[in-house]
């Protein structure tokens, strides 16, 4: 494998969207890293690494056709708890836009979710309206379907006390099993499919590298730190009000419908992708 190409990183200061661009980078594909912010931390970091930094704003699909001239490949990343349901498929619906006029030749796509309507979720279910779109307008595509990343546990932004420590399980069963991968293993699934694009154009990957039920990460979670996860017990009517109704029909839906995923299919295309407790070790250095 080698670096061919121009590949356009949307959310490239995010989560998923940095780790795609530094897994890319390291495969040595030339990377245009959009943000709306240029000169934020993370985006001069990107800079420095070598990726080419351009400012857009999903919003509008002008800021989009220059970030996507001459790119082999788009990855493509929302996140509505962020910016609203709504706004979520406009913003995915432009980036399919700007790329079918670019005539781009390989959109990744970071959905989430189990891939089949009428869960109530409007996070996933708008995921499957921005696809059926990439498909309307004919984009060569690979769809990424993590269920949970393994950052719940950990990153603050998630607030894990009284997200995946307590009400997660409160409504879904600390005993249900849950597919895991984190982030930046989801970064290494995107660059082995844009470098094969014969084998991922056309397919829709549900990720994990691991399954495990919340009970059984609290375990682990105390096995590394050598304390249980602090947990913070919010009533659901507070939660309903910072953060809306889509978590807790989410989890509401994982307690009555097992998810099936096993971590074959993920080791395969990554190898090395990190079971729960070598994440959570890796995390705790
Ligand atoms: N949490 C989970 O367990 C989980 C599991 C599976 C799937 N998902 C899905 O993951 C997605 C979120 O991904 P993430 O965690 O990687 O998100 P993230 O870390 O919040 O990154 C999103 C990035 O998008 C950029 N952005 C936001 N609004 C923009 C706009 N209008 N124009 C251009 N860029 C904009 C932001 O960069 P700037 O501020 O620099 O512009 C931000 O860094 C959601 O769709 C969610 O459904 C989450």
């Amino acid at each position: 494998m080698n670096g061919l190409g121009l590949v356009a990183v949307t959310g490239a200061t995010g989560r998923q969207g940095g780790a795609v661009a530094r897994h890319l980078l390291a495969d040595g594909w030339r990377i245009r890293a959009l943000t709306r912010d240029p000169s934020s931390e993370k985006a001069q970091e990107l800079a420095a690494a070598g990726a080419e930094v351009m400012r857009v704003d999903m919003a509008d699909i002008a800021t989009l056709r220059p970030a996507f001239a001459g790119a082999h490949g788009v990855f493509n990343v929302q996140n509505p708890m962020k910016c609203g349901f709504d706004e979520e498929v406009v913003q995915g619906r432009n980036v399919g836009d700007a790329a079918a006029e670019a005539g781009v030749r390989h959109v990744v796509y970071a959905s989430a979710g189990p891939g089949e309507s009428g869960t109530g979720v409007r996070q996933w279910e708008n995921k499957l309206v921005i696809r059926a779109h990439f498909e309307s307008l004919g984009l060569p595509l690979t769809v990424l379907r993590p269920m949970a990343l393994m950052e719940l546990m950990t990153d603050k932004d998630f607030f894990p006390p009284v997200g995946v420590w307590h009400l997660m399980p409160k409504l879904m069963g600390g005993d249900r099993p849950v597919p895991w991968l984190c982030a930046d293993d989801l970064g290494a699934v995107a660059a082995r499919a844009f470098a094969e694009p014969d084998r991922f154009v056309g397919a829709d990957l549900k990720l994990a590298s691991d399954v495990r039920t919340i009970d059984e990460c609290r375990a682990l979670w105390r096995a590394v730190h050598g304390r249980p996860p602090r947990r913070f017990p919010m009533p659901i009517w507070l939660f309903r009000k910072f953060t809306g109704d889509d978590l807790l029909v989410m989890w509401r839906w994982l307690r009555g419908r097992p998810v099936e995923t096993d971590g074959a299919a993920t080791l395969e295309i990554v190898p090395s992708a990190r079971s729960v407790r070598d994440w959570l070790s890796s995390r705790a250095r």
